[in-house]
Order: structure tokens, then sequence, then C-alpha cells
């Protein structure tokens, strides 16, 4: 297939284009667009072939649901068979913006788009550009992030173009995106409502609106026993080709630790790679180092952490070590991908 990449201009799109890729929504075709979080994977989430279509392209298992994009508040009421009063509040607070959040379906949307299940995954960007898309499309896109499944999640365009090309009509290039983490996903299904995916929104954010939320316990856990409630959640993912292990400790020890072990496998042949931070990059002697940006930035370090991943894949590196990242809003959503893709290899020094 051959895929049109077309450049926009992420805060006033050419509406030339949107409809064009508007057009091809409707027609059950896939295009790739940005959004405030990630880049998506839209197709008609009314129409089971495309969503059927969705899954082909990413090489997704097909019982991890898709999140549908709506453009505004009445949209939800079509596809949804109520919303508890917890959710409206939540939809005021931080809609439009990197929140999902999960309702029982009703009969339009097909299971097809839900993996089997009955409940739906709705969320209400923000990006100009997706929300205008999504105007033009049925009103409602369902779009997993645009990588190949397992891949980290593409933050810019040519991620998307790395891993999609030849498989979607069209990918729209709206630059990097500004939060770089997915959304956050919250559950209403329990007397507490539970957040499944941690995101940019953090517990803290939602409590001062709703009260009591917790996480999922099967979250931030490694063992499979704690199964998560979103089917996303369990497979292995975000991973880098070269096998990574999280180093945590004081800084010092972190750091002298690290060149150590590079410095040994260096002499075995092996390269290394390090993720650090703007302050302790060039404390590492050894090894090919890249900064998530200044620790003290923690919406940096999140915006940047899926490229940082993916830099590495195009290093001939066999392992690489990272520092951990526990800041104080964004860390639990930072570490829960970090985590995924170090597949749980912790190191304390
Ligand atoms: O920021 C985002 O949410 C991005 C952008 C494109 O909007 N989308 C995204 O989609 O991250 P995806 O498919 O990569 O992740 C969706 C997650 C999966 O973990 C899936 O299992 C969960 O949402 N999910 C979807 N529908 C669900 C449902 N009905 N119940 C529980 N979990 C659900
Ligand atoms: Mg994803």
């Amino acid at each position: 297939m051959h895929t049109r990449i077309e450049t926009i201009d992420p805060a006033c799109p050419d509406l030339r284009v949107i409809s064009e890729a508007g057009r091809i929504l409707r027609e059950g075709g896939l295009v790739a667009f940005p959004t405030e979080t990630v880049y998506g994977l839209g197709g008609d989430a009314l129409n089971p072939e495309a969503s059927d279509k969705i899954y082909g392209a990413k090489g997704r298992p097909s019982d991890n649901p898709l999140i549908v994009h709506i453009a505004d508040r009445e949209a939800l009421g079509g596809i949804v068979r109520e919303i508890p009063p917890k959710a409206l509040a939540l939809a005021d607070a931080f809609w439009p913006g990197p929140l999902t959040m999960i309702f029982g379906k009703n009969g339009r949307v097909p299971l097809n788009t839900t993996g089997g299940l009955d409940t739906v995954a709705v969320r209400m960007p923000s990006h100009p550009a997706a929300r205008e898309l999504i105007r033009r499309s049925t009103g409602y896109i369902a779009a997993p992030s645009a990588n190949v499944s397992g891949r980290p999640s593409p933050t810019k365009a040519i991620h998307v173009i790395e891993d999609l090309r030849g498989r979607v009509e069209m990918i729209l290039d709206g630059g990097p995106v500004g939060i770089g983490l997915e959304s956050t996903i919250v559950d209403f299904s329990e007397r507490i409502p539970t957040v499944l995916r941690p995101g940019y929104i953090s517990v803290e954010m939602l409590e001062e609106v709703i009260g009591t939320a917790r996480v999922d316990r099967g979250l931030m856990a490694e063992d499979s026993s704690a199964r998560p409630k979103a089917p996303g959640m369990k497979y292995r993912h975000y991973a880098p080709r070269a096998e990574l292990v999280i180093v945590e400790g004081e800084e010092s020890r972190v750091v002298e630790a690290v060149n150590g072990w590079i410095q040994e496998k260096e002499s075995r042949n092996m390269h290394c790679g390090v993720i650090a931070t703007d302050e302790t990059a060039p404390l590492y002697r050894v090894g090919a180092v890249v900064s998530m940006g200044p620790r003290g930035d923690e919406e940096e370090l999140a915006r940047h952490l899926f490229d940082v991943l993916r830099r590495f894949d195009s290093m001939d590196v066999a392992c690489i070590y990272s520092e951990s990242f526990y800041t104080p809003r964004m860390g639990q959503a930072i570490m829960n991908r970090l985590l995924k893709a170090a597949g749980h290899r912790v190191v304390q020094v």
C-alpha cells in the first residue's frame, strides 16, 4: 500500500488535508495522526472492518481493546449506556486532554473495536489536528498508539513512518507531541475509581476532583497473578532491541556501578548505552550516553522517554543501563513505561 505523508501545522492544520484524511477514515481506511500524548493509528470506531485493519497494521492481539476518540461531549452519549457522575466531573475538569475513561458501551460500538468487551474506552484529545480530524470523520476514531505492537509509542512522525509506512493510507506529520506518554486511563466499574494506566494526569489530580481514587494493583507489579484490568497492560511493551536494566540507588553509586559494568563489557567488545539526565550524563566515562533532560523537569523527561528508547535501536548496543525517574507527579507514569521496557529488570546498588 502507498502511504501518503502530509506535513501539517499542529496548531492550525490545513483543512483540505484534514478533510481528505477524514474521507479516508469514513471509507474505512487508516490514518495516523498526532495527539497531545502520542501519535494515534486511527480508523472508524463504528466500522468493524476498520478496527480489524488497525489490529492487522499494528500486529496487535485482538483481545486488546482500542480507545475511541471524540471531539465533543455530545458524542459520548452516542456510544455509552450511562455516564457515572464522577466521570462527568472528570470530563469537566480534564477534557479535552490526556484522560481516557471506561464506560459500558451501547450497540453502536462493534465488539471488534473493544476487543470483545462490553465496555468502551473514550478520550477527547485536545490536539487541534486530532479534533478537526474527528469532526471530519464519523465523529468516532478508534486509535491505539501508532507503533507496531511491542515497540515504544511514537512521539514523532518519523517513529510512525518507521513502523507503519506501507500499512496505512496516510500519516499526518504534526511534529513532536507535547506530553509523550499515553493518556491516564480511569475505570468506574468498582466502588472506588481505579487508574488502569498512569499518565500526565496523576491520581492526586483525579482525587482533587472526585475524592478517593486508587491505582490498579496489577499495574506496577511484575507478576501476572495481579492481572491488570486494562488488557493491554499485560503485554510486554516499549521494549528496545537491546537488553535494558534499570539501576537504582544513590546517584554517585549508580554512576560508579554503571561505569564499571560498561568498562567490563567493552573489554569484551560489547557496546552499551546509558539513559542519564543532563546532570549525570558527563559523569559516565564509557558507553553511548543519552540524556532524558534535566532531572528537575519531569515533563521534559516524560516527553523524551520513548524517543530515547527508540534511538538505541539504531545504535549497535547489546545492553542499556538506565537511571530511574521517580519524579513527584509523573514519576509513576514514567516508571510504569520504563519498567515494562526493561521487562522489570531492576538492580539496586
Ligand atoms: O494517549 C493515548 O491514550 C493514545 C492516543 C493515541 O490517544 N492511545 C493509546 O492507545 O495509548 P493504546 O491502544 O496504545 O492503549 C490503550 C489501552 C490498552 O492498554 C487497552 O488495554 C486499554 O487502553 N483499554 C482500551 N479499552 C479498554 C476497556 N474497555 N477496558 C479496559 N482497558 C481498556
Ligand atoms: Mg499502545
